[in-house]
């Protein structure tokens, strides 16, 4: 018997090692066995030991299996390492093994690595930070529990994510810290090592429960997008059975109620003055004021319908700034301004610390029409379509003709569809100053919105920093051009 010793439970290299020079000794898989823990990586059972010095030569694999073995090699069953050393040993006769995706070995291998890749991706979307209180420089601390052992392949996702944070992601098995500059693991830990809520918690879940739809709910899809062995670390888990339990009969209120009307107000004797006012369809509009009037008596689309007011935009005449979000909002549609609700709040916020003072930038919407849906008492945004936005452009080109903006920064994607006609990947083009045809830079980031809506703690830390990012970038180009 030959003893083929792992320094880990995910030594990848180790194995492959180990591996490609038991088969080319010609060890059978049954006469091999696979340890994790220290020792010598390659050893040898007693009285065996002088077979391995011949151990030379080469041999080829099909390219699919090294990612194939990669991926099995983390997966928690015990039996992973010699599993894989029989596929690698059947290649030899069966160079084509892989593609019988019926052959059991195979079969075996396949789904391992689909449970492993599952597993990761399941870790990029349900592990929750929270803050450790009172710990300076701010750090954020996650405890997880993966079914198999992804931290070591998953943890440069959270790195690239969190990149300017201090995390620790803490599993039963292994642990990693990331210092801003450096990721170090260390040896499994207990839960009662990470945080068991933070300030924040109260907010998400709350956030969480008024986004619950019960008139949309299905379980079974629910617990296979979020499979039940993920819920004892989820803080909103907590809600999901209460949750579930009243959607059918709040569902069944939902059908029975009137829809109720939406604070819709009677147009302000300034509106219906300015309406009056407006330019015939068609005219280009010759001052601010006078797209102010036009967009209250605008019908180039539907959306005037179930709105207050148009909203158009607001900011000095020649600001050297100009900000585009998506449409108003339910605040902003009541209020008749741009960005003066939740996300117009934060907004500033992220404006001072970037030092742009929002007094000097004219602010405005793709579409200046507030698109919504009633749910009982609420008025829920919805996203404007294509068409909808197109048919705003006019108003927003025009207040860029006359504004003159040397940048333009587009909120989020329907911003980005206004401004540069067509649609953009905000996430990798975002921060990036971009000619624009009228002659100023464009520029897309993030919209605010998004970020109110990121559940935990350090993502949106996190998602806030790298707006606050883009937002200074936009500062220097004003300086420097
Ligand atoms: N969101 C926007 O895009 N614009 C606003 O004016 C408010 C919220």
């Amino acid at each position: 018997m030959r003893v083929a010793q792992l320094s880990s439970e995910t030594d990848f290299d180790g194995w492959r090692r180990a591996a490609r020079r038991l088969r080319l000794e010609g060890v059978p898989p049954d006469q091999a066995l696979w340890r994790v823990g220290a020792g010598d990586l390659f050893a040898l059972a007693e009285g065996e030991m002088g077979a391995c010095a011949h151990a030379a030569g080469a041999f080829t694999v099909p390219p699919a299996f090294p990612a194939l073995a990669a991926d099995v090699v983390c997966h928690r069953s015990a039996d992973r390492f010699s599993r894989l050393y029989n596929v690698l040993w059947r290649l030899k006769d069966e160079p084509r093994l892989l593609e019988d995706r019926a052959d059991p070995d195979v079969a075996d291998a396949l789904r391992m690595a689909g449970e492993v890749r599952r597993a990761s991706h399941k870790m990029k979307a349900f592990v929750r930070f929270r803050l450790l209180e009172g710990v300076a420089p701010e750090t954020y601390v996650a405890w997880f529990e993966p079914p198999h052992h992804v931290l070591e392949r998953t943890a440069q996702h959270f790195v690239k994510r969190f990149a300017n944070l201090r995390f620790s992601i803490l599993t039963p098995d292994l642990c990693c810290h990331w210092d801003g500059a450096e990721l170090a693991f260390t040896p499994g830990a207990r839960k009662e090592d990470a945080p068991a809520a933070d300030p924040l918690e109260r907010d998400w879940l709350t956030y969480y429960a008024s986004i619950f739809n019960p008139a949309r709910l299905k379980v079974a899809a629910m617990q296979s997008e979020m499979p039940k062995r993920y819920w004892r670390n989820l803080p909103e888990a907590a809600l999901i059975p209460a949750l579930i339990e009243a959607a059918q009969e709040r569902a069944e209120n939902m059908v029975a109620s009137e829809p109720t009307q939406p604070r819709k107000r009677a147009p302000s004797r300034t509106t219906v003055a300015l309406i009056e006012a407006a330019p015939s369809p068609g005219d280009a509009p010759g001052s601010l004021e006078e797209i102010a009037a036009g967009v209250q008596a605008c019908r180039r689309c539907d959306l005037w319908r179930g709105a207050t007011q148009g909203v158009p935009g607001e900011g000095p005449a020649h600001a050297p700034l100009m900000l585009v979000g998506e449409q108003p909002g339910d605040m902003e549609d009541v209020a008749g301004h741009p960005f003066v609700g939740p996300a117009g709040q934060l907004l500033d916020r992220a404006l001072a610390e970037a030092g742009i003072d929002r007094g000097k930038v004219f602010v405005t919407n793709a579409v200046k029409h507030f698109k919504h849906e009633l749910r009982g008492k609420r008025r829920l945004h919805k996203t404007p379509d294509a068409g909808e936005i197109t048919a705003c452009r006019w108003w927003l080109d025009n207040e860029r003709r006359l504004v003159r903006p040397r940048v333009i920064v587009a909120l989020g994607g329907s911003a980005a569809l206004a401004v540069f006609g067509r649609a953009m990947p905000i996430m990798k083009s975002r921060g990036q100053a971009m000619p624009l045809e009228d002659g100023a830079k464009g520029v897309v980031t993030v919209h605010p919105s998004y970020l109110l809506r990121v559940p935990d703690a350090a993502a949106k830390a996190a998602a806030y920093r790298d707006f606050v990012r883009d937002l200074t970038a936009v500062a220097e180009l004003l300086r420097f051009k």
